[in-house]
């Protein structure tokens, strides 16, 4: 059998940098081929400077490595995709096009595509959102995803692409910082708390949103490219659930750690597009399918990313 070379796009991303460490655990260090817009930090295996939206360059770093698969984590997220709608659905689709052009003709053996939350909108049910759900976006990032879902099962339909793909969640870690998300603000809360600084939440204290901390979003990733073909019947995206909570009950979680730690709420733009995705999410296709199940609760991530930041 061929052994598997892995290019991660996006690598120096927040949810890049630590899929890159797990899947080089995996699958060997030298296995993995970390790539960025810019240059990456010394990590524990090799990486290259690669622009997605080049797809000669792109095809060339396929060819000259052999790879047989490609995570595809660059994307401009939802609140910074509003400041240049435009320029945000070019990165986001052209990339994706180059992946998925190459991948047909390689052909890779697998390519993983992350979605998002952001796909809902507009006449999409609140709570426990279902797999197959009206999708109506409100932000660029969200139109990007939700496009981007439909060329994966296209893809995979016409071409026999084994892409796969997850609509992640707000994703929690303290290896990294996200960027230009609206579910920054429980990364960033924690840094504060540590600080011992009062934390200006750009949501209202009762906004609740689906997220998940980094281990179960690593974990569920490695899940999903692991299973059997047979047993991946969603080919546009897997709903991915992990716990739920506002801004006041992050707070009130963490202050049972450090009891003097304050928040205030200042919302700005990001409060419509936080309004416009689920308060919680329907995960039961993922559960069935591939047997997804999440282990961190809100205060047992509290715990764990106090314990690590400190
Ligand atoms: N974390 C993303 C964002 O806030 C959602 O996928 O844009």
């Amino acid at each position: 059998m061929q052994k598997e070379c892995i290019l991660v796009i996006g690598a120096g991303g927040q949810i890049g940098t630590v899929l890159t460490e797990a899947l080089r655990s995996v699958y060997g260090q030298s296995q993995v081929i970390a790539s960025d817009l810019k240059p990456l930090p010394e990590s524990s295996g090799p990486s290259l400077i690669l622009n997605a939206l080049d797809g000669q360059a792109l095809n060339d770093v396929v060819s000259k490595y052999q790879i047989t698969q490609v995570y595809h984590l660059a994307a401009i997220l939802s609140a910074t995709g509003e400041k240049d709608p435009l320029k945000a659905w070019d990165i986001n689709m052209t990339s994706l096009l180059n992946i998925l052009e190459i991948a047909r003709q390689k052909p890779l053996h697998k390519v993983y595509y992350p979605s998002s939350i952001a796909v809902f909108g507009q006449g999409a049910r609140h709570e426990n959102t279902p797999q197959l759900e009206v999708l109506i976006p409100e932000t660029v990032y969200g139109i990007s995803k939700a496009t981007g879902e439909n060329w994966a099962n296209y893809y995979h339909k016409r071409y026999g692409v084994d892409v796969r793909s997850l609509r992640y969640p707000g994703i929690i870690g303290y290896q990294s910082l996200p960027g230009g998300g609206t579910t920054d603000y429980a990364v960033d809360i924690y840094h504060y708390a540590i600080r011992g600084e009062i934390f200006p939440c750009f949501l209202h204290a009762n906004t609740a949103l689906p997220m998940l901390y980094m281990p179960d979003a690593i974990r569920a990733t490695l899940e999903l490219m692991e299973a059997t073909s047979d047993k991946i019947n969603v080919r546009t995206s897997y709903n991915l659930a992990g716990m739920t909570f506002t801004p006041a009950e992050i707070a009130s979680s963490i202050q049972k750690i450090i009891p003097d730690f304050n928040i205030t709420y200042q919302p700005d733009f990001r409060q419509a597009i936080a309004d416009s995705w689920p308060a919680s999410i329907d995960d039961s296709a993922a559960r069935n399918d591939w047997g997804w199940k999440p282990e961190f609760s809100l205060d047992a991530m509290t715990k764990d990313m106090i314990l690590h930041l400190q």
